[in-house]
């Protein structure tokens, strides 16, 4: 995604200080060998917040924010990615090279300047269309409006833009490369968007990367959107922030609506602060996006059927990044009406009373789960806390999670502390890369517990892959979270100088990432000398006790299914009559 080279991000990761980084916003205090401050992320009397120069890794006891230098840029000051490596690297004097591969030195600036060349041409063709600006009155748009959001209009020609840029060889490739034109089979060229309203779709930084056309009136397809091209990428992006950010200094709360005509209706009733997502579902990294500018974001569907559907994935989606400080809700409009055409009908003050009472996530979420079950029924209560448990795992660890789960077991009637060992025993293997859980392990569990074990080993000292003995079967091991340990060994024996945090960084954009981040932030108690011999027990136990118990369950689930033959048979009475408890030294629960 980004185009930093790796080696440069490892690199910086290992120039950086945090302590410097977080000590110039933060004022830090040394605390044995960390240091401590009340927490940026959240309000608080007593500091909970601690950086540890050896992980470079800080970490907030209270509302749970953890990260690296890069992490904390990108939270504290509101960087995007490249932004905050931009900022890094000024700070340690080094300079940011973009990634060198020959062939790969595109000069992704003059697609922008075509773009806006376009749609410089888009809004001139605006102005000289009766017909598009009757159509835009008709709408009640304003041109104060118009000009904001840089709407414009595409001629009816087959070739407008085409011979108002050039149909030179260059010109063409590049109108191509934007998605602005389309070949034709016989040959030649035509322009995509004609006779439609065009809404320039921009970046964060306000340079326009797409477009969404509408018809005039009636016709198919109503919207027709740029293809993904280099510059966009429609899953990212969200209509209308740019003009948000321009239009708001502080962004409390953010809307997400669902057409360009409500973002634009909406704004010029006043309400700058609503985003559109461009025909897709919310995705995780939308909501990233979002909670980097605010602490509020509301979800805005339609009140039939589709609406609530298209809600319920957006709460899905928006589990995993859930933590104290984000607030979601959820806002059901009534049949028939979109934001548009609302604030229209009924002002923006109406409005915006809507968004006030919106409901927040947790409330949805209960609300719609009861609606499932019959609460008065006598297992009724107990469907609830079976409804509720993929859903609750999905959530990080937190006192939000806790708040929630709470909330569900006085519904269900059970133990609070009952209900989250219910939740905490339902997450999968390879998602559940928590600390080991205190007090007894659970026999289910030994198994990942080993490889969390050794996971957090490698993250919090990447010298200790180098000083174990890796043995040489270990890869063959079919366990969850395996690959991802092989993973980590390779990069920290290829890599012997990178640190927690550079290994960290290389997960950024991965789903793991928040695991691995948990991973680091919770103490181990291990020290760097000793590390790499438990590691190598600890590595040597997968092998010789995990690889046997994969075995016995992938032949017991098979004697349950179909049956086994003869052989199978013996090597399960054998597998089973060898199978003795563990005897490894120690270091089987940390
Ligand atoms: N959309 C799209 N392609 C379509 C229809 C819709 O990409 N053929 C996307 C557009 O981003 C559009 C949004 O879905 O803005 C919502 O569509 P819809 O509710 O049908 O349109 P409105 O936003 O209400 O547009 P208008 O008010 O102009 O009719
Ligand atoms: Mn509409």
């Amino acid at each position: 995604m980004s185009r930093i080279p790796q080696h440069f991000i490892d690199d910086l990761m290992s120039r950086v200080d945090i302590i410097e980084v977080v000590g110039t916003r933060v004022p830090l205090k040394k605390a044995g060998r960390e240091y401590k401050a009340c927490c940026p992320f959240h309000d608080e009397k007593t500091p909970s917040f601690t950086v540890s120069p050896t992980k470079q890794f800080y970490h907030c006891f209270g509302c749970g924010a953890h990260g690296t230098a890069l992490g904390f840029m990108m939270d504290h000051d509101h960087l995007g990615f490249v932004e905050a490596v931009e900022e890094l690297a000024r700070q340690v004097g080094v300079e940011v090279p973009k990634e060198a591969g020959g062939q790969d030195r595109r000069p992704d600036d003059d697609l922008y300047g075509l773009m806006e060349k376009t749609a410089a041409f888009y809004r001139d063709e605006l102005k000289t269309s009766e017909e598009a600006i009757a159509y835009l009155k008709s709408r009640g748009l304003d041109g104060e409006t118009a000009g904001r959001f840089g709407i414009g209009y595409a001629p009816r020609q087959w070739d407008s833009l085409i011979k108002h840029v050039g149909s030179t060889e260059s010109f063409l490739r590049r109108l191509a490369d934007c998605g602005l034109i389309i070949e034709r089979e016989q040959g030649g060229w035509y322009d995509r968007f004609r006779d439609r309203i065009m809404f320039p779709i921009r970046d964060a930084r306000g340079r326009v990367i797409a477009f969404g056309g509408r018809v005039l009136g009636t016709g198919e397809p109503k919207y027709l959107n740029s293809p993904e091209t280099r510059l966009f990428h429609k899953g990212r992006e969200l209509y209308g922030l740019f003009e948000a950010r321009q239009a708001l200094r502080d962004i409390p709360r953010l809307l997400v609506v669902e057409g360009y005509m409500d973002v634009v209706g909406l704004s010029q009733a006043g309400i700058r602060w609503s985003v559109a997502t461009l025909g897709t579902a919310t995705t995780a990294d939308h909501l990233h996006r979002l909670f980097r500018l605010t602490e509020t974001v509301v979800f805005c569907f339609d009140g039939d059927r589709a609406g609530r559907q298209a809600a319920w994935r957006a709460l899905e989606n928006a589990l995993p990044g859930l933590s104290e400080g984000r607030q979601i809700r959820f806002l059901f409009l009534p049949e028939g009406e979109d934001p548009d055409s609302l604030v229209r009908k009924e002002g923006a003050d109406r409005f915006q009373d809507r968004v006030d009472g919106a409901l927040p996530l947790s409330d949805y979420l209960l609300e719609h789960l009861q609606s499932q079950v019959d609460m008065s029924a006598l297992d009724g209560r107990a469907r609830l806390a079976e409804l509720a448990r993929p859903l609750l795992a999905r959530i990080p660890d937190g006192i939000y999670k806790d708040l929630l789960v709470g909330r569900l077991a006085k519904l269900v009637g059970v133990d609070p502390d009952r209900l989250t060992g219910i939740v905490a025993g339902d997450r999968p293997p390879d998602r559940g890369f928590r600390p080991a859980a205190r007090g007894a392990p659970r026999p289910g569990n030994a198994r990942s517990s080993l490889i969390r074990q050794a996971i957090a080993l490698v993250l919090q000292h990447p010298s200790s892959a180098s000083a174990a003995t890796i043995p040489a079967n270990l890869a063959e091991v079919t366990l969850k979270g395996l690959p991802l340990l092989c993973e980590l060994l390779e990069i920290c024996r290829e890599t012997p100088d990178i640190g927690t945090a550079g290994l960290i960084e290389r997960w950024r954009d991965k789903p793991e990432y928040s695991h691995l981040l948990a991973l680091v932030a919770n103490e181990l108690l291990i020290s760097e000398e000793t590390a790499g011999v438990v590691l190598g027990d600890t590595l040597r136990q997968i092998v010789v006790r995990e690889g046997p118990e994969r075995r016995v369950e992938a032949l017991l689930t098979k004697a349950r299914s179909g049956g086994l033959d003869a052989a199978e048979k013996e090597e399960l009475r054998d597998l089973l009559s060898s199978r003795v408890s563990p005897t490894g030294t120690g270091s089987q629960d940390g």
